[in-house]
């Protein structure tokens, strides 16, 4: 051994490093502490997480097919339930964001070469399209302006005229603000013997929504938004009419880890007394996500459409009292005329601590977009965001001229 290491001594490299098998040294950044800056999450999302929650996601991990996790997950199950107003046995939680719920509908919903029609009045429905032609779906879209609406008379002619089956639509458009109305719209789907797909990732819990009553067929959100969770799990239900399509397609989904008849075993919906193995679950992120759904049943539905209500109505007035022009909806402010959006964006963040955001798509460059979802949800936080758009008009005003 001696006469290896006097060896390596003679060579040109440094000691140490002699006697070590690796080339890529420890990184020097990882050797600082990191803390999380204590920031106002009140941009379209992730909104602040609360103590609660972020204290169920600290508990101590267990297995992922552990009985307690089971348990966990059947609560899970029933929150969304709630969450979402419906009875459908097919209901669970994505392991991944909002994007991955969307692709779970697509990818189970369609073959290829079916027809899938998507509603755009934002970057949604063209993200919807995207995914159904990557796996080889005819896609159509209907198209109207960023902070449009289509009518019902629009979306059965369509639907006639296209004969997809599957049509999307974004009740909670956060690109550009606009809350889309639902009713009646799933009775014209079934009519034309297409599904109803749904994107309530940034509405859910915050405006009204009724899967059974209003006959959507597949309907998905995120974790991140008014439920508060931190960002990585992804509510979907599936009714009976979409199961029928899912579970008797004549070709299996593109992807393995999206395909409902493995997801559909692993959440104990397919009535199999197995449950195999699919993929190492998030547990911390299942604590907390079923933290955010105990919190938003123990508040109660409606409490909580009627709280996201009031403090829109409430923000609208202060709004307007500053002079601000609103788009027809509860968090989409038109950016006003001579400033520059992101010199507003951040000042608010460096000297508010204090996260609003610009437009997405659309209506970049147009909007600002404030979100207060879930405990953000409250008057104190529209008087932060009022104070904090006040200093930072008479600011960046001032920077101007
Ligand atoms: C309406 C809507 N759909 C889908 C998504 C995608 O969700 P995620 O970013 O969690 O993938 C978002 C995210 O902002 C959204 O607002």
């Amino acid at each position: 051994i001696k006469e290896t290491i006097s060896a390596h001594h003679k060579t040109k490299h440094h000691k140490n490093r002699s006697m070590s098998s690796i080339t890529v040294q420890p990184p020097k950044c990882l050797q600082k502490t990191f803390v999380a800056p204590r920031r106002h999450m009140f941009g379209p999302g992730p909104s602040n997480v609360p103590p609660r929650i972020l204290a169920a996601g600290a508990e101590p991990i267990i297995g992922h097919m552990h009985p307690e996790m089971l348990e966990i997950m059947s609560d899970i199950k029933s929150g969304i339930q709630y969450a979402f107003q419906t009875q459908n046995n097919m209901t669970i939680a994505v392991s991944g964001t909002g994007h991955t719920a969307m692709e779970c509908a697509i990818f189970n919903a369609v073959e290829p070469g079916e027809g899938v029609l998507t509603a755009v009045n934002g970057i949604w429905g063209e993200r919807a399209a995207e995914m159904a032609e990557r796996i080889g779906a005819r896609v159509n879209s209907i198209v109207t302006t960023a902070g449009g609406y289509f009518t019902s008379e629009e979306i059965d002619r369509a639907l006639a005229k296209h004969k997809p089956v599957l049509f999307f639509l974004t009740h909670g458009e956060s690109s550009t603000g606009v809350v889309h109305p639902l009713d009646g719209i799933g009775d014209i789907c079934h009519k034309h013997n297409c599904l109803f797909l749904v994107d309530c990732v940034a509405s859910m819990g915050g405006a009204p929504l009724h899967m059974d009553k209003q006959g959507i067929d597949i309907l998905y959100s995120g974790s991140q938004k008014v439920l508060n969770a931190p960002p990585g799990t992804a509510p979907i239900s599936f009714s009976e009419r979409a199961c029928q399509k899912v579970f008797n397609r004549k070709t299996k989904p593109v992807s393995f880890f999206l395909d409902m008849t493995w997801l559909a075993n692993y959440w104990g919906c397919d009535g199999k007394p197995a449950r195999i193995y699919h993929h190492t679950a998030p547990v911390s992120a299942f604590y907390s996500l079923r933290e955010s759904l105990a919190i938003l049943a123990e508040q109660g539905l409606e409490n909580s459409w009627r709280r996201h209500k009031e403090v829109a109505e409430y923000f609208h007035e202060g709004l307007e009292n500053m002079g601000l022009k609103l788009l027809p909806t509860v968090t989409t402010i038109v950016a006003p005329p001579g400033y520059d959006w992101k010199e507003i964006t951040s000042y608010i963040m460096k000297n508010h601590n204090l996260e609003i955001s610009g437009g997405l798509g659309p209506s970049v460059g147009q909007v600002l977009r404030v979100g207060l979802m879930g405990g953000n949800s409250s008057k104190a936080s529209v008087d932060m965001v009022l104070e904090a758009l006040r200093d930072a008009l008479r600011y960046c005003h001032k920077s101007k001229v």
